[in-house]
């Protein structure tokens, strides 16, 4: 009999079933009914076009062929009418037994990145130090982000290899440190430095490197950088400062270990360590058992970076950091791998809610 049938309406009549559970209301009911048994262009419509057409020894089969489809659909839908409307009525009365004395549910309240947090905590570390906070612009000039830093033409840091340039705009890049925050302020405040007396600002923010992502690794990460511009600075006050300052970070007992290190922007430069935070220089599996961990880049502007800016090195000095947020984000958590700052799993960006 089935063979009379053409082969979309028995692919219907086998899908009804699925269809019929999955109706979740009265109106996706109604419209599964005007597609099965509608008055105008529903299968039961067109079966009953067909059997008009059908040659005469073959309606009489054909005819109970289609009988028989149509009242499994309408017992069907009829079924499934009576179960959710059961269900309206039921749900309808649950809902007035709603209870006003109840306490109400506690919303789930967002937060700071933890990376944001740190980079907070920074910022209100040095704030009291008379410091603000300076921005620059992700896209940066390679004047900027090189030249106005002392940065040679042939330092490998400018090969394309380590650095996103702009291809429709060669001039331009996605900055590679937060430097030329540096040099930025420097040309701006120029002119009225004397009567500022100087000048001292922290600049957290992104950067970029052409690198592959791996658990110590990724093409954006963040920075702070640390400027202070006055009269007569010296290694003394770098010192000093960020002793006071990663000791607010890390605990009153944190030592600091200044080792000499080469930066084109800085003369003399250093790496700064602290002694380790986890173990109490005990030496653990994050210092690597050495008791110190490097947490940041630092040394005396270099004469050419404070000329580049209208700015006399002979009348002026200075010094400047620069650390890494992720890394100290990981040591601080203990994260072995830096992916998960970026992948945004609630479960970690919640757990990380200890970071400060
Ligand atoms: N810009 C350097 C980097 O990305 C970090 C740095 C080192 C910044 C020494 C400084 C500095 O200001 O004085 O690796």
């Amino acid at each position: 009999m089935d063979q009379l049938l053409p082969t979309e309406i028995i692919e219907a009549g086998g899908a009804f079933p699925e269809a019929l559970a999955a109706c979740g209301d009265l109106d996706a009911l109604l419209r599964l009914k005007g597609a099965y048994i509608g008055r105008e262009g529903s299968h039961a419509a067109r079966l009953m076009d067909l059997l008009k057409t059908a040659p005469k020894e073959q309606k009489r089969d054909l005819g109970a062929a289609i009988n028989a489809l149509k009242q499994q659909w309408e017992e069907g839908l009829k079924a499934r009418q009576a179960e959710l409307e059961t269900a309206k009525k039921t749900r309808a009365a649950q809902a007035s037994q709603w209870d006003p004395t109840l306490p109400p549910p506690v919303p789930v309240r967002g937060a700071l990145h933890p990376l944001n947090r740190l980079m907070d905590r920074l910022v209100d570390v040095f704030r009291p130090l008379g410091f603000h906070v300076e921005e620059g612009p992700e896209v940066e000039t390679e004047a900027h982000n090189f030249d106005g830093l002392n940065i040679p033409e042939d330092h490998p840091a400018k090969a394309s290899s380590d650095t996103f340039y702009l291809a429709a705009h060669p001039e331009l890049l996605l900055r590679t440190h937060t430097s030329p925050v540096q040099v930025r302020t420097l040309l701006r405040v120029a002119p009225e430095l004397a009567k500022r007396g100087g000048i001292r600002f922290l600049a957290p923010g992104r950067v970029y490197r052409k690198d592959e992502i791996d658990p110590t690794h990724s093409p954006m990460f963040h920075q702070v950088e640390g400027m202070l511009v006055g009269h007569g600075i010296g290694m003394q006050h770098l010192k000093g400062t960020l002793e006071y300052a990663l000791r607010a970070l890390f605990g009153p007992h944190t030592e600091i270990r200044l080792r000499p290190s080469y930066f084109p922007f800085v003369e003399p430069g250093c790496e700064v360590d602290v002694s380790c935070p986890l173990c109490a220089a005990k030496g653990c599996r994050v210092c690597k058992g050495s008791g110190w961990v490097e947490i940041l880049g630092a040394g005396l502007i270099h004469p050419n970076v404070l000329a580049y800016a209208g700015i006399d090195p002979a009348e002026w000095s200075g010094w400047a950091f620069g650390m890494g947020v992720e890394r100290m984000a990981m040591m601080l958590s203990q994260t072995p791998d830096l992916r998960l700052f970026f992948e945004n799993d609630q479960r970690f960006l919640q757990a990380m809610g200890g970071l400060d």
